[in-house]
């Protein structure tokens, strides 16, 4: 996976808790897709907006981020330790009722998906649920900022996820917001259930 975009987050990791927004409010659907209560993964949780949220819903969270700059920040956002993992590090089986990733599968080689969308479908018990959201577009490439992205099509997107893994179900949905960068983002979520 990219050296390069853990490098951004890495050296720019002050700035982007900063310009972190209020949360993304997709979150609470998925959250209902979950028993109250349930252990949930969140991947590349940045500073630990979303985090706080679950947190503060009385979910049981295991926070984790590839960057250890924006883990040491969001531990110390919630008071406690947010361990530094990389999506291809996620060795839990049948350990999680959902799996959380905004904005964070996104920059996975789109050759590395597939190996990374079947360590999340093994994390999960029977029953449980991921979330994650992707920019949308037709290739992969570097952004201004130097970060790799995965652009996908929505069918390019439930194919990768219903091809990788036996999901019970799978869902996506699209929308247009906004994005670290400063641009109007159109954004592709999936919601797959084991
Ligand atoms: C756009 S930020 C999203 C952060 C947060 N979820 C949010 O919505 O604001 C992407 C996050 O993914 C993390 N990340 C990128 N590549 C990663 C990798 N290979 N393994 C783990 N985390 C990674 C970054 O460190 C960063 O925190």
């Amino acid at each position: 996976m990219s050296n390069e975009t853990l490098g951004f987050y890495n050296r720019n990791a002050a700035a982007y808790a900063a310009n972190e927004g209020a949360g993304n409010p997709r979150l609470f659907s998925f959250l209902r897709h979950c028993p109250p209560g349930g252990k949930v993964l969140e991947l590349g949780t940045g500073a630990g907006v979303d985090a706080a949220a679950m947190i503060q819903a009385a979910f049981d969270l295991d926070a984790t981020d590839g960057s250890s700059a924006l883990a040491a920040i969001a531990s110390e956002r919630l008071g406690r330790t947010v361990r530094t993992m990389l999506f291809d590090q996620l060795d839990a089986k049948e350990a999680y009722d959902g799996v959380y990733a905004c904005a964070s599968l996104t920059h996975v080689p789109r050759s590395d998906l597939p190996r990374v969308i079947q360590r999340v479908h093994r994390a999960l018990r029977h029953c449980g649920v991921a979330w994650a959201n992707f920019k949308a577009g037709a290739c992969e490439g570097t952004d201004a900022l130097g970060r790799h992205y995965s652009y996908l099509s929505e069918q390019r997107l439930l194919d990768l996820w219903s091809e990788a893994a036996p999901w019970a179900s799978i869902e996506t949905e699209a929308w247009l917001g906004g994005a670290y960068d400063g641009k109007e983002t159109r954004w592709l979520a999936v919601t797959a259930i084991r």
